[in-house]
């Protein structure tokens, strides 16, 4: 099994160029499905999810190129509707697909996603989503089976809660439908922008961005279009939170500081310095009384839907607080099941609590975690697994890196060029 060995205790010195978005390269690979023609996306992570989906869409029968960050994807012809178990399995985002393929061919067949390692994970609101447009909705052997009563007609869905995926897939079905559609209590966080983007380029006429409101007039068909990812927030908040638990200077190259006001906030009052420049972020621990590591504040945060703190820089943000001078409470309010790497961390010297949906975090000091063989549990977790590896003393072990590779292009190559002594073992 692949492993992340990491010895820690080098601060990160340099720059590092932060790649396109994971949650914004899915859905708009899922647009492509829309419709026919030649689509060109610009800035597409390498990640094993974004291969996924490729593969998806090759299941689907469209074809695709990749040269470097561009990937051209043609969809003239779709000779399936199927997301078969194996695919969704590994990727719950797979579900992404629905909505276009309600569009395209007014039938779908997913497989459902069931549970993950960060809860139940239902995708109820889509269902719900859907049936307001006209689509009935079978649940059989495990596959959700969607299919166009008639044709799409514009309808009015309320969320529960603002879900990225759930808006999105209704976004996807209802671009074409007749009539208008009414989202209230849409999800607002950038990759549902840079969607939105995507399906205007394409043709549709879409009111709303960035609002929880979103009004979408149908129109009679869409095109081709060309779009670039946005950056990734959550990597570039990942290494924010890196050079905050290691200390050292890092310039966040293409990363978009307007997207990470709650972290850096956070951040701030842990006394991290962060510079918004126009070729990135700039972030570093000031130097006290010659020490290249400054203390570390233990600040309290709760996850929100966005612009609130994200739920996806969680486990990060706990692996700092376990360095920190106090005690940190950290509110988890969007999954129920998002606190497995607190048993990790404490086998590496931290001294976390979980209390229902809080895990309170005595810090311990800088220098007082050590390094020990650790299992990934999921994606940002493993991050997490990592951040505390590189500030550890001695040598960490992170197996499972499955996990880490959905999310991160090169992490550990990333990291070697900014001073850490990370490598990935292959085997
Ligand atoms: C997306 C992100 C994921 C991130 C999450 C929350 C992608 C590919 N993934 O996941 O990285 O952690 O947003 O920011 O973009 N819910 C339901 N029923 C549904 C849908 C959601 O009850 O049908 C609940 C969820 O259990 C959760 C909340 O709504 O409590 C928000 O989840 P949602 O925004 O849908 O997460 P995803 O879109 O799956």
């Amino acid at each position: 099994m692949d492993t992340l060995v990491i010895d820690g205790g080098m601060p990160l010195h340099g720059e590092v160029r932060i790649s396109g978005a994971k949650n914004a390269a899915l859905p708009l690979m899922a647009a492509t499905l829309l419709a026919p023609g030649d689509h060109v996306l610009h800035n597409v992570p390498d990640l094993r999810d974004t291969r996924t989906m490729l593969s998806l869409i090759k299941t689907l029968g469209g074809d695709w190129v990749r040269q470097g960050g561009t990937v051209r994807i043609n969809t003239d012809t779709l000779s399936g509707a199927e997301a078969p178990y194996d695919l969704v399995k590994t990727m719950r985002a797979s579900v992404l697909v629905l909505g276009p393929l309600l569009s395209r061919a007014g039938y779908a067949r997913v497989s459902l996603p069931g549970g993950c390692a960060i809860g139940t994970r239902p995708i109820d609101y889509h269902l719900k989503g859907f049936e307001r447009l006209g689509v009935q909705t079978d649940l059989a052997q495990g596959y959700v089976e969607a299919r166009v009563k008639d044709r799409l007609r514009g309808g009015v869905m309320y969320f529960d809660a603002p879900s990225v995926t759930g808006t999105e897939n209704l976004l996807m079905a209802a671009v074409c439908a007749q009539g208008t559609t009414l989202i209230q209590n849409a999800a607002r966080e950038p990759e549902v922008g840079n969607l939105i983007d995507m399906l205007t380029a394409m043709g549709a006429h879409i009111e709303g961005k960035d609002t929880d409101t979103l009004t979408v007039h149908g129109v009679e068909r869409l095109v081709a279009a060309e779009t670039s990812v946005i950056p990734d927030r959550i990597e570039t908040g990942t290494y924010m939170i890196a050079v905050a638990a290691c200390g050292g200077r890092v310039l966040l190259r293409d990363s978009l500081s307007q997207h990470l006001v709650a972290l850096s906030e956070k951040l701030r009052r842990c006394g991290l310095i962060i510079e918004e420049r126009q070729d990135g972020i700039l972030v570093f621990c000031p130097e006290v009384a010659g020490s290249s590591l400054c203390a570390l504040e233990s600040v309290d945060i709760t996850t929100q839907p966005y612009p609130g703190f994200p739920t996806d820089l969680q486990a990060q943000f706990m692996a700092l607080m376990c360095m920190g001078e106090g005690t940190a409470i950290i509110h988890e309010t969007i999954f129920e099941n998002r606190f497995m790497h607190v048993a990790e961390l404490n086998r590496m010297g931290a001294d976390i609590t979980i209390e229902g949906s809080r895990a309170v975090v005595r810090g311990c000091g800088r220098g007082s975690l050590s390094g020990a063989p650790v299992m990934a549990t999921d994606l940002r977790a493993s991050a997490s697994l990592a951040i505390a590896g590189l500030a550890a003393q001695g040598t960490t072990t992170i197996s499972r890196i499955y996990h880490l590779e959905r999310g991160y292009e090169n992490m550990a190559g990333k990291l070697q060029a900014l001073g850490a002594n990370i490598r990935r073992i292959s085997g």
